[in-house]
């Protein structure tokens, strides 16, 4: 059987093109018609595809299907071409007439064989254990004999987030293949607890499986130690409370490892405190004074200022100024009553009795006595 068709591969300013070299002509007028643009099949399936070889030209002249899998079955000058099973990785297939004058007419169907990954692994390169805040990591997706690598896509995410999307677009390999794709990420607190992982697609174009498989790798969990962040302001304006208030000095904080608290006071008579809120009940003069709480961990220390100012309650100065008068009032009235009773000197009336035997007195007639 006559045939004319290769392929010659051409390394030209780092891209390889295939190009093909054939005495074949695929521009002559009443070409063959494959049923389908292009044949994609997945390694080890079935696949079908038919051959129109001509509308009248091909009639009586030598004709046929150059294929390197599977059978094929004439019906007229319809050739239908049968795999049962896809066992090899050809790149097309080649429908020909002979014209008579010692070239062919032919058209050629682009085959698409793939292979989904055998397995997807997502690993953090070169590390092991916790990762530190601000650093960088590279993730590493490793997928296991894909076909072809032109056609994948990788995804690294984190949880339900796409991070990024990679290809081997100029790849021309159509066997399966081992590949490795990376993506490096900042290590943040946003990411402590974060699950990290890759899956692969395969774009097959139209003509591919209307259901697309998607494998995914395992989920790598990272913890990221960072340093405290303070869950509220770092500076509280002048705090301005009365002897008897209460007192909250909130230095909560967020870290991993979980942040240790320190409390220094410029007042000297208060004893050490290692919490995150720092309370009393009921405050005195001793509370006035500056508080500098520091809540730290392996990775740094962040610190809080608070200003305490304590004034005397003008309630109970009120009160006190209210008794005082009240003590004064009664002592003076005392004072006149002591001096009233000395002035009367019979010791048997209180002061209400003065008056009454004064009315008496003057109410009682003469001689009744
Ligand atoms: C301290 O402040 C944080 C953030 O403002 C808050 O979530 C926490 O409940 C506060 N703690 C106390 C004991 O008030």
């Amino acid at each position: 059987m006559f045939f004319c068709y290769m392929f010659l591969s051409l390394f030209f300013l780092g891209f390889l093109t295939d190009f093909h070299v054939s005495c074949c002509d695929e521009n002559c007028a009443d070409k063959p018609v494959f049923s389908v643009t292009r044949l994609v099949v997945e390694f080890g399936a079935s696949a079908s595809a038919s051959c129109s070889v001509c509308q009248s030209a091909c009639h009586n002249k030598l004709f046929g299907l150059e294929k390197s899998v599977g059978t094929e079955k004439r019906n007229g000058t319809t050739i239908l071409w049968t795999i049962d099973k896809m066992n090899k990785w050809p790149s097309s297939a080649m429908c020909y007439y002979n014209t008579g004058n010692g070239s062919q007419c032919c058209s050629t169907l682009p085959v698409l064989v793939y292979q989904y990954p055998q397995t997807v692994n997502l690993s953090l390169l070169h590390h092991n254990g916790p990762l530190l805040e601000g650093q960088q990591y590279t993730l590493s997706c490793a997928v296991e004999k894909v076909a072809p690598v032109k056609n994948l896509i990788v995804e690294f995410l984190e949880g339900p987030r796409l991070l990024a999307q990679y290809w081997f677009k100029n790849s021309v390999e159509k066997k399966p293949t081992d590949k490795t794709f990376m993506h490096n990420i900042n290590a943040s607190k946003e990411n402590d607890g974060a699950s990290y992982w890759c899956q692969t697609k395969l774009d097959l174009g139209p003509e591919g499986p209307l259901q697309h498989r998607v494998v995914k790798s395992g989920t790598v969990f990272s913890t990221v130690h960072y340093k405290p962040y303070l869950r509220g302001p770092s500076h509280s304006g002048l705090i301005t409370l009365m002897v008897g208030d209460s007192l909250h000095l909130n230095c909560s904080a967020e870290g991993n490892p979980s942040p240790l608290y320190t409390w220094t006071y410029s007042s000297a008579t208060l004893s050490p405190f290692t919490g995150d809120v720092f309370s009393v009940a009921s405050v005195s003069m001793e509370h006035q004074g500056q508080y500098i709480c520091s809540a730290s961990n392996s990775m740094g220390t962040t610190s809080v200022h608070f200003n305490v100012e304590v004034q005397a309650n003008y309630m109970y100065i009120i009160l006190a100024v209210a008794a005082a008068v009240v003590a004064l009032v009664v002592l003076v009235f005392i004072t006149v009553y002591v001096h009233y009773y000395r002035l009367n000197k019979t010791g048997k009336y209180n002061l209400k009795d003065v008056f009454r035997f004064h009315q008496r007195h003057v109410a009682l007639p003469d001689g009744e006595l």
